[in-house]
């Protein structure tokens, strides 16, 4: 097998709650995901992250792990996840898993051990202090909780009920290469890595008087040897395919982490195109997108990336973000289509979030009893004591709760809950699941969907794709996204309308590759595309 293999494949996310519910529970589960493999055999991907389905006590949906070497029963059982892993290796396909290991949940065996007392074998695994510092959780207030008992308090960067775990220990690094090969002697074919560059976070823990204390632990003091160890230790020897979750790294950071030659990782998602609607910062608040800030994170990342020797992975949509087609778009399936072919043409491995495929869009909740994420939960109550009036923390939490992301996926028409689940959904649904929906998708020849199948065919097809270099074009009119992919003596144009309005391209097509709407040239040197429309070439 070609050992990078992943740099050929498109990967497609699922998040098993909200992806298919077989037992009427209202939560989706494996068999679900199972039932549907021949769905995602025909959309064309190659891989299948499954978000974590390990025990749970599911504060945060499953990233709060209680046992790393089982099923939570919500999910199903082992024999229902080796099914799963079988089913979808049967129709050539891989699957990855996430692997949570910057903290667990505060149910774990081990933080019930730790809290016993200060002088637990397990006391080492998480990490304790007399005094808290100022660095504040990334849910909201302080980021150490107060253990009465043993008069100390433990480190959690998200959730209280999430301890971060103490990397510095040996101890704890051999349970977590021992745990991950359980994974790989079971057949899995990798792992997508939970935000892996939070693992350091150094041994002074210092006050930030300028921030939130991330600085200190982002991209921390041994990240790499750390990446690296478990890397040569537990991925490589089960050639794992791997991709960190590395919010906020810089491209400097991004290239280490990823040239071969380092044995790190092979891909890694950042996020500094997701934040274009955060003023200064500022996740919660309403702002609209940054175009120019937009491009000019592409053009660094890509460029950057591509000049480094490094590889990224490329998407706009997870489980943690708003719908791509409501925040960037309008919404619209010509806005889903024109963002599928931005992001599929550009170098790196695209990654597919379920749903995304038929133009899902964010569900436009308008109570905040519709919500169920932590964070959300978190910033509303916040905000509200920050005197934000309720009807403008409603409005902010639409466009920006994780939740406009997690809504159940939208199989048929099929009353009342889109096919999803016969039982009481867990989280509610967007109303247009009588139209968009993957039934009708795959009935309409003109639908989201065929244009993502499209654009997974070409990517096999084109190895400029793949491996041509990549160069943005910023001489063009400023709705415009547009880039260059170069193999030997080919030239693949790719052009992108973020706006509503047609705008006027001084290009010269030769060979159109993919275009969702009509194209109308004005000479041959010239054309213009519509509002929301993209278009790849040759030129
Ligand atoms: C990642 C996950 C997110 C989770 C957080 C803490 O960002 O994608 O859903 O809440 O890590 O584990």
């Amino acid at each position: 097998m070609n050992g990078n293999w992943w740099k050929e494949a498109v990967v497609y996310q699922i998040y098993p709650r909200s992806f298919n519910d077989t037992t009427g529970s209202g939560t989706g589960d494996l068999n679900g995901v199972t039932k549907r493999l021949d769905y995602l055999k025909d959309l064309g991907v190659d891989v299948v992250w499954l978000t974590p389905v390990y025990k749970s006590p599911q504060h945060d949906n499953g990233y709060d792990i209680a046992n790393y070497y089982e099923i939570d029963p919500l999910y199903g059982t082992m024999k229902d996840f080796d099914e799963l892993l079988n089913e979808t290796h049967a129709r050539g396909m891989k699957l990855i898993m996430d692997l949570v290991v910057n903290h667990t949940s505060t149910e774990h065996d081990w933080f019930q051990e730790a809290k016993k007392s200060k002088d637990n074998p397990y006391r080492d695994y998480y990490i304790w202090r007399d005094e808290p510092n100022n660095w504040e959780s990334k849910f909201g207030g302080s980021a150490w909780e107060w253990h009465e008992a043993t008069g100390q308090y433990y480190l959690h960067l998200f959730d209280k009920t999430q301890a971060d775990l103490n990397w510095e220990n040996p101890k704890l690094r051999e349970e977590i290469y021992r745990m991950v090969e359980f994974w790989g002697k079971k057949g899995i074919n990798g792992f997508r890595l939970d935000v892996v560059n939070l693992l350091s976070k150094g041994e002074t823990f210092e006050d930030d008087h300028v921030g939130d204390g991330r600085r200190f632990y982002t991209d921390g003091p041994r990240i790499h040897e750390y990446i690296h160890e478990m890397s040569t230790r537990a991925f490589l020897p089960y050639g794992m395919m791997t991709v960190g979750e590395m919010s906020s790294t810089t491209l400097e950071q991004g290239v280490l982490y990823t040239r071969p030659d380092r044995q790190e990782l092979d891909m890694i998602f950042h996020f500094h195109h997701l934040k274009v609607d955060y003023p200064d910062g500022e996740k919660w608040t309403k702002a609209p997108i940054n175009f120019e800030q937009l491009k000019e994170i592409f053009t660094k990342w890509q460029e950057g990336m591509d000049s480094g020797g490094g590889w990224n992975a490329v998407f706009w949509s997870n489980h943690d973000q708003p719908r791509a087609g409501s925040r960037f778009g309008d919404g619209s399936p010509e806005a889903a289509k024109m963002l599928a072919t931005t992001i599929h043409l550009l170098n790196g491995t695209p990654y597919i979030y379920q749903g995304e495929e038929l133009g899902m869009t964010s569900p436009a909740f308008k109570t905040i009893e519709e919500y169920r994420d932590v964070e959300t939960l978190n910033a509303y109550d916040l905000l509200r004591e920050q005197g934000v009036p309720e009807k403008e923390v409603l409005s902010i939490l639409a466009s920006k709760s994780r939740d406009n992301g997690r809504t159940p996926m939208q199989w048929s028409g099929e009353k009342p809950h889109a096919g999803f689940t016969n039982g009481t959904p867990w989280i509610g649904l967007a109303d247009n699941w009588e139209t968009i929906n993957a039934e009708n998708a795959i009935n309409d020849s003109s639908s989201v969907y065929y244009h993502f199948k499209q654009l997974i065919q070409l990517r096999k097809k084109h190895p400029i794709i793949q491996s041509g270099s990549v160069q943005f074009l910023d001489h063009l009119h400023h709705a415009l996204f547009a880039y260059e992919r170069v193999l030997d003596d080919k030239r693949l144009v790719v052009v992108s309308n973020f706006s509503s309005e047609a705008v006027e391209v001084p290009l010269q097509i030769h060979e159109v590759l993919i275009s969702h709407l009509p194209i109308q040239s004005v000479d041959d040197q010239k054309f213009v595309l519509p509002g929301y429309g993209a278009i790849a070439f040759f030129a």
